[in-house]
């Protein structure tokens, strides 16, 4: 009962795993929870400190079976980590609504849901929610109009939880990873768009899984316990830089 334990969505696979294991690594105990039964199950059976909660954050009805189990078996809940998101690219006029509504429901929809339901346990320890959005929700490009949209609306989000949770000692901060070569973003990611990824970041890279875990991590930990409502990009440099990089570097 005194160990502190997260919450993380979308932990089966990527960035939300890399969490779990981060976390778990640091002292957490982690209640990993993912639509994809299959691969939670195994993934979750590996490690120590970890339970599976199979459910998909986009249902309230789940939700509002799940949230009550991960209290019952851990007895608190310290942290949640909005993690779990789909990605869809399409122009606009190619995007039909029940695309939009997918990608909402589990982008936007989830990470509300999710705080929702959490909300008063999080009150009792006093502790931290980290949502997850993207660079692709602080600047606009082409393609994304669901998912930029859908993470521009989680960033705002995250300001709204942090105004009202604040007076309860609950922080909520945001992070948004550039570019990580996980399965959601190989699957949209062409080689055209990874070539202009690595132009357009002054660290010429993609990041790693872990990378962005060391932030979650940290916004969860007592090390930020005076940091609130902030949106910290993870993106080796791309949200803060202008046009010119390549002809820079040749
Ligand atoms: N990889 C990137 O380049 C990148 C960049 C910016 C932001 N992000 C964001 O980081 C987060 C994690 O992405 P990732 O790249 O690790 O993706 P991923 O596809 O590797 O993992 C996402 C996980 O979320 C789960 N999931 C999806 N919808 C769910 C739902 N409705 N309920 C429960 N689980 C669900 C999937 O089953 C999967 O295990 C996402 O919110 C994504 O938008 C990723």
């Amino acid at each position: 009962m005194s160990q502190k334990t997260a919450l993380v969505t979308g932990a089966a696979r990527g960035i939300g795993l890399a969490t779990s294991k981060l976390m778990i690594e640091r002292g957490w105990q982690v209640a990993m929870l993912d639509r994809d039964k299959e691969e939670l199950e195994k993934v979750s059976a590996e490690l120590q400190h970890a339970t599976a909660f199979y459910c998909d954050v986009s249902i309230p009805s789940e939700i509002d079976q799940t949230v009550p189990a991960i209290l019952e078996r851990f007895g608190r809940l310290d942290a949640v980590v909005n993690n779990a998101g789909v990605a869809h690219f399409g122009p606009i006029e190619g995007t039909d609504f029940e695309t939009w509504r997918t990608v909402m429901d589990t982008n936007l929809d989830g990470v509300f849901l999710v705080s929702q339901a959490t909300a008063d346990a999080l009150k009792k320890t006093r502790g931290a929610i980290v949502n997850i959005a993207s660079i692709s929700g602080l600047r606009a490009s082409t393609l994304r109009v669901a998912y930029g949209t859908s993470k521009a609306a989680v960033i705002h989000l995250t300001k709204q939880q942090a105004a009202e949770f604040g007076e309860f000692g609950v922080r909520v901060n945001c992070v948004c990873p550039g570019p990580v070569r996980t399965k959601l973003a190989m699957a949209v990611h062409s080689q055209d768009i990874i070539d202009a990824y690595h132009d357009a970041i002054p660290l010429n890279r993609y990041g790693s899984e872990q990378e962005i875990a060391e932030v979650i991590e940290f916004l969860c930990s007592e090390r930020a316990s005076y940091v609130t409502g902030q949106i910290i990009a993870s993106d080796g440099g791309f949200e803060s830089t202008g046009i010119g990089l390549p002809s820079l570097r040749s």
